[in-house]
Formats: C-alpha cells, structure tokens, sequence
C-alpha cells in the first residue's frame, strides 16, 4: 500500500487497486467523464460503477479518452436487482460491457442479496467467470447469513465483498468473517457521503496530521485494510482524497477512530431493502 496505483491480491490471483473512484450520482455524460477523466489523470485506476446508476456510457467514453492501456485499469460494474437471475444476468452483463464499450470486466458483483435470486445470479457470474469475460467475481451488500448461504452451493467463492462501510458502522463481524474466508472487503461511502468530515475525532486527527478529514477516514480504510472508492465529481477533492500515502496513522488514532463505531447507516439494511 505505497503508492495510489498498489494492488491487493484477491483469492484468485487477480490485482485490484486499494483506492478507487467511485461514480454512485454522478451524472451520464460530461460529468462523469470530466470525474472520471480527472481521476486517471491523477493516478486512479480503479472506477466502481454500476448498471443502476445510468452512466457506464460516460465511465467508457472516459476510458477510452483517457489513453490509459486496458489492461492498466480496473472496472468494476454491478448487476441490479431487477436483472437478478440467470439469463437475465447473463444479459444484463452484455448491455453493461456495450455501455462501457468494454471486452471484459475486471469485477462484476451482485449489487444487493435479493432474495430468492441471489444463487441464480451467482451461477450466472459463476460462467461468466469461467469463460474469462469477467476476472473476478463479488457480492455487495451481503451480510455474513448472506454470505453462508451463498457459500453452501457457491462453486466459486466471491473474491470482493463491497459493503457500506466507515468510521460510523465498522462492521467488525462482518470484516472478520470475510478476512478468515478470503473474500475481500470493499468500502462504499467511505465517507458516510461527507457527514463523517466534520466530526470533531476525526477533524482534530486531520490537524495534527495537516491532512484533510476526508484524507484521514480513507486512510484508516487502508489501515483496516479494506478497499475504498470515494465519489467526487471536483478535479480538487478527487486529487485531495488520493493523496493518503504519504503518512500513517498512529496505533493511538487508528484506536480513537474505531472508538467512534455506533453501527449506523447512511444506506439501508441490506436485511430490510425494498428495491
Ligand atoms: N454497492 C452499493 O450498494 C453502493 C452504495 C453506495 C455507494 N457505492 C459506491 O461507493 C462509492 C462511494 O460512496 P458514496 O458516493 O455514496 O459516498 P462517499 O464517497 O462517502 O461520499 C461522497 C460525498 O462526499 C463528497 N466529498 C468527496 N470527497 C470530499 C472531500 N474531500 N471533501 C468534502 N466532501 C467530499 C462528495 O461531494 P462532491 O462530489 O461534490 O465532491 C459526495 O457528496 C459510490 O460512488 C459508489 O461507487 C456502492
């Protein structure tokens, strides 16, 4: 974890950067792709993005605009819930890869446990991973029952686990759970979507390590060692947040931020979603 381009190896072999950027509200069209363009100017390789939020096409125009090689970068979409299953997953794989303008995706995870479905759409991510049009494989949203049920007939265990996740809801079962398994956890709203930037913890640490609160959560996601992908539509803030390898937080402040845990969410319970 040195440098913004530092990979973490999953179960599979695959490499996938510990930072990333992440387009959840970002807008199809020029928004996305100046985000998008602004972050691999500044060394991002990793962008999360997903069916649901309407703007693959821009996240591909950006990706070929950018000139960055293929193989050096690594995208991430996801399937939505109402193309949960198999064939519908299969297809809803295509219309994301024709979005984006891509041959493969380098992760595709099921974006909530819809219930009922979720093994179906697994088979579905299962092939496609097989026939190598994917390189990795991952559920979202998946609490630790979630989890072990999909484990029961799962012929590929799931490489990522992409979960809300930050100072105000540690998920320390669940962050166990996935490290003695393997499954690698993913943060979204790391930055509980701007509400964690003024506590006083976190904005005191900030100061005496002259570094910016946002800087300091997505730091201790690091330290945690948990993959983080803030969203920022400003050239600024996208540079800012990245700039986190320059300085560690000590034993002592890592300790004051996880004391800060009160298992809240910004997001829903993916127990009790209705969507
Ligand atoms: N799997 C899922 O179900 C799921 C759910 C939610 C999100 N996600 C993924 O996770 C990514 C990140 O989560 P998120 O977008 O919900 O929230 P987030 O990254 O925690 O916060 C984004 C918000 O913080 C602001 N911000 C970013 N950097 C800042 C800085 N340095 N100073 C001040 N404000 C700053 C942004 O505003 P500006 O844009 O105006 O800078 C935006 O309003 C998403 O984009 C998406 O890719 C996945």
């Amino acid at each position: 974890m040195v440098t913004l381009q530092s990979t973490v190896t999953l179960h599979n072999g695959v490499e996938m950067p510990w930072f990333g950027l992440g387009v959840f509200k970002v807008e199809d069209g020029q928004e996305v792709v100046d985000s998008v363009l602004a972050a691999i100017k500044a060394g991002y390789r990793s962008i999360d993005t997903a069916a649901i939020y309407g703007n693959e096409e821009g996240v591909g125009k950006a990706i070929k605009e950018s000139g960055v090689e293929r193989s050096d970068l690594f995208i991430t979409s996801k399937v939505w819930n109402a193309d949960q299953g198999y064939e519908s997953t299969l297809k809803a794989f295509d219309t994301s890869l024709n979005k984006l303008g891509l041959d493969y995706l380098d992760l595709y995870l099921i974006h909530w446990p819809k219930a009922g479905t979720y093994k179906d759409t697994w088979k579905a991510l299962e092939m496609l991973y097989k026939e190598g049009r994917v390189k990795a494989i991952g559920v979202s949203n998946f609490h630790i029952h979630h989890l072990k049920d999909l484990l029961q007939d799962a012929e590929i265990k799931p490489m990522v686990n992409q979960v809300e996740y930050h100072p105000h809801l540690a998920q320390l079962e669940l962050r166990a759970f996935c490290k003695e398994q393997e499954i690698q956890l993913e943060a979204w709203s790391p930055l509980k979507q701007g509400e964690l930037l003024t506590d006083d913890t976190i904005t005191s640490i900030a100061a005496k390590y002259e570094k910016s609160p946002a800087q300091v959560i997505l730091r201790w996601d690091l330290q945690n060692e948990v993959i983080t992908i803030p969203k920022s539509v400003k050239e600024e803030r996208i540079i800012d947040n990245a700039n986190i390898f320059d300085f560690s937080l000590s034993e002592e402040d890592m300790q004051a931020i996880n004391q800060l845990n009160k298992d809240e969410r910004v997001g829903p319970d993916p127990d009790n979603f209705d969507f």
